[in-house]
Order: C-alpha cells, then structure tokens, then sequence
C-alpha cells in the first residue's frame, strides 16, 4: 500500500491529494463522526474479508442522524466504498478502514445544521491495536464517560474522543495498559475504546446501552457467540466493586479483538491467566471473521473476486 488510494467526496484518490481546508468545520470543532472497520487476511484463501461491514454501515448511518449529518452516504453507498477502496489498494494483510463523516464547509458558526457534509474513506494496514499476548491491566480514569445528555456516546462522533484520549493517556501515564471509565453517577460504562464484559458464575456481564457506552459491533457479534455456546448474558447497570470480583474480564473491539483483562487496579482478575469463556468466545470470534471458521451468520465480506 506505499502507494495508498483514499476516498473523498465521490473521488477516488492518492492519499496525499484527499485533503480537506484547515478552515473546515470538522477541524475547528470535531463536527463528524466516524468507523472503524477491520479487515482481515486470509492467506489459505488469497481472500481479504471486511468483518460485519453491513454493521458498521448502519451504525455510522445512525450517528450521521443523530449529529444532523443530512446529505451522508446511505449504508449500500459505504459498503460500496470501502470494498472499492480496498480493491483499489489490493491489502494483502490485516487492514483497518476508517470512514468518516463530517461538515467540511469553512463556517466558525457553531451550529450543525445547513453545512455542506462530506464523506472520506482512508485505509491503513493494522496489526494488534495492543499487546493481548498477555492480559491487560486496567485502572478506573478519573475522566467520567460523556453523558449520553452532553456529548451521545452511542453516536461514534469525532470530538468525542478527546473524552477517550484524556482517560486513555493517563492510564499508561500511570503505568496501565488502558482506561476503564465510569458513568457520571459512578457505573462502570466501558474502556477508552472498547466495551467491557465480566464473567460471574459462568455467565457473561455487560454494562447496558443506556450507560453512556458505544454499542460495539464486536459486542453484539460476542452476544450473539455466547448464544450459540450456550452461555448466558446480561445487559445491565454494573458497579465498580463488583468488577472486582469477577471471574474473567475481557474487552471487545475491533481494534482490541477480544482481549482478556488480568487486573484492574492492581487487583488480579480471577486467577490472573487468559479464562475459559473469554478463550473461547476469542477463538470462535477470530475463526469467523478470519475465514478459518463458517459464517453463519454473514459475517463476512469478501474483498476480492
Ligand atoms: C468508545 C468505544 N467503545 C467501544 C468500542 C468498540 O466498538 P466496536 O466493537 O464497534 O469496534 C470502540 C471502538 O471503536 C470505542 O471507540
């Protein structure tokens, strides 16, 4: 990819020509929102599959209606993007996609209707986001999580993510792998940039929609696996204390993958080592949406012909 191909505005691109005015509203106030979508490589194959891009699609269509992103791509028209962008870049490994929304007009007005709204697609190749051959320590962030009445974390906006960036640098400030933040009245909501479950007696444990969380694809994709595994699963309020003792804690993105946690706050997570369920639930995942494993449930995405 030395020679990338980007997406803006109906075009196809050299990445260095995809550029948009210092002076445009996205960069003066974080007026857009944004995906984040993996792709995965599969050598066996010779096949690049995007993981849950119908799911991404929505969810990005659902945050343009929510920061009155009027005149956006509807869900085909980013499916259609990402996958000609990525034929155009012809990845032969991982890759991230990030598509992006946002108000490009030049305007200091703050506001969000009446401005020109423009659509990009860049991608990059991406390894592991972090370090998962070892479970990750976490710490409770003094940042609470945006209340869904300030900034809607349900909607993946791109100013957003100064909360997440604030609590994400003083965790590995202080010597942890990653943030977990609390809701403004003191419940556990999610990472910086990935959802949380805990497993209690066998049965899997995640904050509710409600609780000021992005709703992750991948959360949904691991509800639906401990499904089919026969396990339990319950969305509701959490408390900090509890998390404490809970068997195995794991977070789920689609950068982190399914990644286990081994302590939060210096106390040890269950036994300390990568836990049954949350192996489990890795394994199956990463066999879907790497190729090694039927898909059900479409999951899947071929790139290539
Ligand atoms: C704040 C936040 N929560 C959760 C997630 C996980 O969401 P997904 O599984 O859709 O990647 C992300 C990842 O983008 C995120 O930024």
């Amino acid at each position: 990819m030395s020679d990338r191909i980007s997406y803006l505005d109906g075009e196809y691109l050299p990445h260095g020509s995809a550029r948009i005015s210092v002076a445009s509203h996205v960069v003066n106030y974080g007026t857009g929102c944004f995906e984040g979508i993996r792709a995965y490589w599969n050598r066996r194959q010779q096949q690049l599959y995007v993981t849950l891009l119908p799911e991404h699609a929505r969810r990005l269509v659902s945050s343009c209606r929510i920061l009155s992103l009027d005149s956006g791509p509807e869900e085909h028209q980013v499916i259609d993007v990402v996958v000609g962008l990525l034929r155009r870049n012809g990845p032969r490994e991982d890759t991230y996609v990030r598509p992006l929304v946002f108000k490009s007009e030049e305007s200091i007005a703050v506001k969000l209707s009446g401005l020109r709204t423009s659509f990009a697609v860049y991608c990059q190749p991406m390894g592991e986001y972090l370090d998962t051959t070892r479970g990750l320590s976490l710490t409770y962030s003094a940042w609470r999580r945006i209340d869904d009445n300030a900034i809607p974390a349900r909607a993946k906006v791109i100013g957003a993510y100064v909360n997440a960036a604030l609590a994400s640098d003083e965790a590995r400030q202080n010597g942890f792998d990653e943030a977990l933040m609390l809701t403004n009245d003191g419940h556990v909501a999610e990472a910086s940039s990935a959802n949380i479950f805990f497993v209690f007696d066998g049965e899997l444990h995640t904050p509710v929609a409600t609780d000021d969380i992005l709703v992750g694809i991948t959360r949904g994709a691991v509800i639906a696996l401990a499904g089919e595994l026969g396990l339990k699963v319950v969305e509701r309020r959490i408390d900090r204390s509890e998390s404490f003792a809970a068997d195995e804690v794991f977070l789920c993105g689609t950068g982190v993958q399914i990644a286990a946690v081994s302590e939060i706050d210096r106390r040890r997570v269950g036994c300390g080592a990568t836990g049954p369920i949350t192996s489990k639930l890795r394994d199956a995942y990463l066999g879907v949406v790497r190729g090694d494993l039927p898909d059900p449930a479409g999951w899947r995405t071929p790139v290539y012909e």
